[in-house]
């Protein structure tokens, strides 16, 4: 029997319309355009409209990811989703309401929470589920409606992130140029407090107190997550590109998690990468978490500038903290 990869066949994405930029920030907090294009190098995020959820975003992001696989979403036999703003806490998972707004029926589909790692955590569980022969094409979806768990009255958390979904099919091949070269991803728990949402879960139950003291909102220690983000993407993809003995200049596309321009420079230099290497899109759409990376990757796709073979670096970090990288080659049709 031939042996069976995973490869990665197709992109799409989901911007939602609205867009908050650094000078309507500047009428809500005590902030200025200036500090947080020098400190973030975000320029503006899409918000989602008051109606709009989590799972809207990401079923648009689907549609286009499964029409750009030539595929039927009949042929679809596992869905997933990376979310840390699902549409429900807890249940129903946003990967069922993901799969009935597509008409895809009788198919296991769950939810992952990863935070900024959850897209590439999916690709970890996409792979292994291709490659034990249990599913041929799965649908894998990073959406977040951040703005939902952001205070918009603290200036320290609510510049930095944004809305949106993308979305990609894992397919089933035969063909080892087609497969991931290698994928990866790893977690702390000892530094859960650097990125929380304290509320509803176990710990804190839906109080009034909650409410009173905004318990539901995202709170960050942001100066430790940064120096802890450098240093632990720098040495992570240093290591995926040793084991795999490919060096930096040999990555057409690097794609790090969207966070800050700051950490994303900082390993970039690290690795000796040029400027035309790695993808940025957090200037646009701020921290999207779990959308962060398939947004840049469809960025690239509709740009014309991801060609069928090229290989992608992966790279992120997130709330856990968690962290990941994948090494993998575009077995999809270019644009
Ligand atoms: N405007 C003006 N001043 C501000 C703002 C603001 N929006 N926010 C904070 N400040 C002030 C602070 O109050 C502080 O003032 P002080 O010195 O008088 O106390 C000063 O700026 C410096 O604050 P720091 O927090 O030290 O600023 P830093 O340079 O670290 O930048 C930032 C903050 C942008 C949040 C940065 O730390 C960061 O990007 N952290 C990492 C984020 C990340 O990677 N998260 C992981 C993924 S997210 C996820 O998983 C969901």
């Amino acid at each position: 029997m031939s042996q069976i990869y995973a490869s990665f066949k197709s992109i799409g994405a989901y911007v939602p319309e609205k867009i908050l930029s650094n000078a309507d920030l500047e009428t809500m907090v005590d902030t200025t355009d200036e500090w947080i294009l020098k400190r973030t190098g975000i320029k503006e995020r899409h918000i989602a409209a008051d109606d709009e959820v989590t799972s809207d975003m990401g079923a648009k992001a689907a549609r286009l990811a499964i029409d750009r696989a030539d595929i039927d979403k009949e042929e679809i036999d596992l869905v997933l989703c990376a979310t840390v703003t699902p549409d429900y806490f807890n249940m129903p998972s946003t990967a069922c309401i993901i799969s009935d707004k597509l008409g895809i029926k009788n198919v296991q589909a769950f939810d992952i929470s990863a935070a900024c790692s959850g897209f590439v955590y999916l690709l970890t569980v996409a792979k292994a589920f291709v490659e034990s022969g249990m599913k041929k094409n799965v649908l894998i979806v990073g959406a977040e409606k951040f703005s939902s768990i952001v205070d918009y009255t603290d200036r320290s958390t609510c510049i930095l992130f944004g809305d949106g979904a993308g979305a990609a099919i894992i397919s089933a091949t035969s063909k080892k140029e087609e497969a991931f070269v290698d994928v990866h991803a790893s977690a702390d728990g000892s530094y859960a407090d650097f990125l929380v949402t304290p509320a509803p879960g176990t710990v804190n139950p839906v109080s009034q107190k909650v409410l009173d003291e905004g318990l539901q909102y995202v709170q960050m220690k942001g100066n430790e997550t940064f120096k802890l983000a450098v240093k632990t993407l720098t040495k992570d993809v240093k290591e995926i590109l040793a084991k795999n003995e490919i060096n930096s200049d040999e990555i057409p596309h690097f794609i790090p998690h969207q966070a800050n321009y700051r950490i994303i420079k900082a390993v970039g230099d690290a690795l000796k990468m040029k400027e035309e290497q790695v993808v940025l899109t957090v200037g646009k759409y701020g921290n999207t978490s779990a959308a962060s990376i398939p947004m840049a990757i469809n960025d690239i796709w509709e740009s014309g500038r991801l060609q069928n073979g090229e290989l992608m670096l992966l790279d992120t970090f997130g709330g856990g903290l968690t962290w990941a990288s994948a090494l993998l080659p575009f077995a999809g049709k270019a644009k």
